[in-house]
């Protein structure tokens, strides 16, 4: 009947302006448009997961018509999954600070407060750039954290906290690699970190550095959430807390952390701080800088992973002054940058 045609046009209508308006903090009508119309050719494409491919234009419209405006997200992920790419590492184009993104469909990026930053995907996603800062919650794999003001210096006011949350419960580890790294010295008697400090976690099993560390990377293993609900019988899950914690007198700071958290197929291998993949490479100790003290209390290993095809590792210092082990409270240090 004509009545009902013109209902079903209306209620097309309808949800047309809802794409629009669930997009509507995004730029321009333009790239809406462009990505409903892509989202067609999407639909078709093999690279969409298997479990999207079945699904036929019936089973869609079920989706639209049967479950009302909430799970509308769900739809649009439906129709724009960038396949097997989703949720792989890319490459962000333009001036991006951040090194590397990850491949989600655009409306998803925009979800998780993302950033997104080019193509990926062969152009079905976006590469989703995550940043935090101060104050700032961690809760997508390869999230960079960055100084208040990056990539400007920062003169330090206050301490600057985030707290990783697990992105799935099979998350083991956390890696942090220190793209940069620059706050305040330790103290150099002792070097101990007993003014600047960059600490993760709490309590007993933290991790504690200072100084300079572009380069360095390490695997923190995160707690348990159950565990550690059992113990500090807290309801909500804390997630783990990483502060730089801003002691010393003023001088410019700054830092950028990439942080990826690894399935246990991922993960280093046990009660290894460090873990190199590569055929070759360099083990410097943490604050191996000009005029940086060797930190105290640091006493962990450093792994390397036995690659397929080779059966020796070949270590030399870099050069004449950078390996050495003091004896008793005397300067220890490795190979050299
Ligand atoms: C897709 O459809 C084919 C044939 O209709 C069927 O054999 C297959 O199991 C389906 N796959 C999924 C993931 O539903
Ligand atoms: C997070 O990203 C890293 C680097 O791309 C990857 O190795 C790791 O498997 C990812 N973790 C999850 C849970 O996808
Ligand atoms: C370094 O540590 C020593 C011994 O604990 C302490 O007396 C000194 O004040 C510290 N120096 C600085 C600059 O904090
Ligand atoms: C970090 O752990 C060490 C012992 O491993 C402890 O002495 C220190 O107080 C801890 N620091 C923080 C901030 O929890
Ligand atoms: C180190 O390994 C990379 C690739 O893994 C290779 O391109 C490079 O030549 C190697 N360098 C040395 C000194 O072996």
């Amino acid at each position: 009947m004509s009545t009902n045609y013109v209902k079903c046009l209306v209620f097309i209508l309808v949800i047309l302006i809802l794409i629009n308006m669930c997009d509507c903090k995004k730029k321009d009508v333009k790239t809406k448009k462009r990505k409903v119309d892509r989202s067609g050719v999407m639909y078709k494409n093999p690279l969409t997961h298997g479990r999207h491919k079945n699904v036929t234009s019936k089973e869609q419209a079920r989706g639209f018509f049967g479950s009302g405006l909430f799970p509308f997200g769900k739809v649009i992920k439906l129709f724009t999954a960038p396949g097997d790419d989703d949720g792989r590492e890319c490459q962000p184009s333009g001036h991006a600070v951040a090194r590397a993104g990850v491949c989600l469909n655009a409306y998803e990026c925009h979800d998780r407060q993302g950033r997104a930053s080019g193509e990926c995907a062969k152009g079905l996603g976006v590469c989703c750039v995550f940043e935090v800062s101060c104050g700032n919650t961690v809760q997508n794999n390869l999230t960079y954290f960055m100084s208040p003001g990056f990539p400007d210096l920062w003169n330090g006011e206050e301490d600057c906290d985030i707290t990783i949350h697990k992105v799935t419960e099979g998350i083991m580890q956390l890696r942090v690699d220190f793209v940069h790294f620059t706050i305040g010295q330790p103290n150099r008697t002792t070097g101990e970190c007993d003014e600047d400090a960059m600490i993760l976690g709490e309590g007993a099993n933290n991790f504690t550095v200072c100084g300079q560390n572009h380069g360095q990377h390490l695997y923190y293993t995160l707690t348990n959430e159950r565990e550690k609900r059992d113990t500090e019988e807290l309801a909500g899950a804390r997630g783990t807390r990483l502060r730089i914690r801003i002691r010393g007198s003023e001088m410019p700071r700054i830092w950028l952390l990439r942080l990826a958290q690894m399935p246990l197929a991922h993960s280093a291998p046990h009660d290894c701080l460090q873990w190199y993949r590569e055929n070759n490479g360099t083990i410097k100790t943490f604050n191996y800088a000009v005029n940086g003290r060797h930190l105290s209390g640091h006493d962990y290993r450093a792994c390397i992973r036995h690659n397929v095809g080779y059966c020796s590792v070949r270590y030399t210092p870099c050069d004449s002054r950078s390996f050495r082990i003091g004896s008793g409270g005397d300067q220890v240090q490795n190979t050299d940058p």
